[in-house]
């Protein structure tokens, strides 16, 4: 196994590791292809990058960039659309080129084409150098559920109960969390060359040692991230606090 683990004091300081080491991947390859998450957990880090470009004129000019998963149903417009996330955060305070911005293709009425789609964008690209990943309590990556398989590639998913309660906070009530999302597959998160997962938090510390140090198995869609040749994994003392 080959995962690097790096436990950071605080929240601040965990953003700042996780964003040097999307820095550094941006700087030797100003024309890297980065593989983006959405969620809390990465919003330090995101504003570190601004930081940076504002700062210290790092370019992300020449970077492409493919987010991990989409709401179904919501537009690009919409403020808990991922696709506005991304603008919020960071597109939109940087020299990003947006037609070199992707997320999955939720508009797209055929599932399979929407599907084979972003696999072969992402293909034609020349795959993904570092994949950034957040975790959920339930130690899904992406919107990959934990489930009997790992699935292979970008294909849509019905949100658990449990993953629309956890992100119903961001909404004004449950009823408006989306009940589906399209979302890269295990198999497409485990093509990227390297991958750098963030977690912070209590709430997060059963789940990271359950997924870097128990078995691989579907039911923690994140634990298949042993088998992954180059595996960075930056958390705060919280969610690190059960790691041996
Ligand atoms: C987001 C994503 C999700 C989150 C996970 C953790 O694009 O793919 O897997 O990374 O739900 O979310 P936070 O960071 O809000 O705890």
């Amino acid at each position: 196994m080959t995962v690097t683990t790096i436990v950071a004091p605080t929240y601040e300081e965990m953003s700042r590791v996780a964003a040097d080491i999307i820095a550094g991947a941006v700087r030797e390859k100003p024309s890297c292809v980065l593989g983006l998450a959405t969620g809390t957990t990465p919003i330090g880090l995101y504003a570190e990058l601004v930081r940076m470009h504002r700062d210290e004129g790092l370019s992300f000019a020449d970077v492409t960039t493919f987010n991990l998963d989409e709401y179904v149903g919501l537009e690009g417009t919409h403020p808990q659309s991922y696709r506005w996330f991304m603008r919020h955060h960071l597109f939109d305070h940087v020299d990003i080129d947006l037609a070199r911005t992707h997320t999955p293709d939720v508009a797209c009425p055929d599932e399979a084409e929407a599907s084979r789609a972003y696999e072969k964008a992402i293909e034609d690209a020349g795959g993904v150098d570092l994949q950034l990943l957040g975790i959920g309590q339930n130690g899904h990556i992406g919107f990959n559920e934990p489930a009997d398989d790992f699935p292979k590639a970008t294909h849509t998913v019905t949100l658990t109960p449990s993953t629309r309660e956890a992100n119903s906070r961001l909404f004004a009530s449950l009823d408006e969390v989306p009940r589906q999302a399209r979302t890269m597959g295990i198999g497409t998160i485990m093509r990227a060359r390297r991958i750098l997962l963030v977690a912070n938090g209590s709430a997060k510390a059963a789940i990271v040692r359950d997924a870097l140090e128990g078995p691989v198995t579907p039911r923690v869609p994140a634990s298949i991230l042993q088998f992954h040749p180059d595996v960075t994994v930056v958390c705060d003392a919280e969610a690190g606090v059960l790691l041996s």
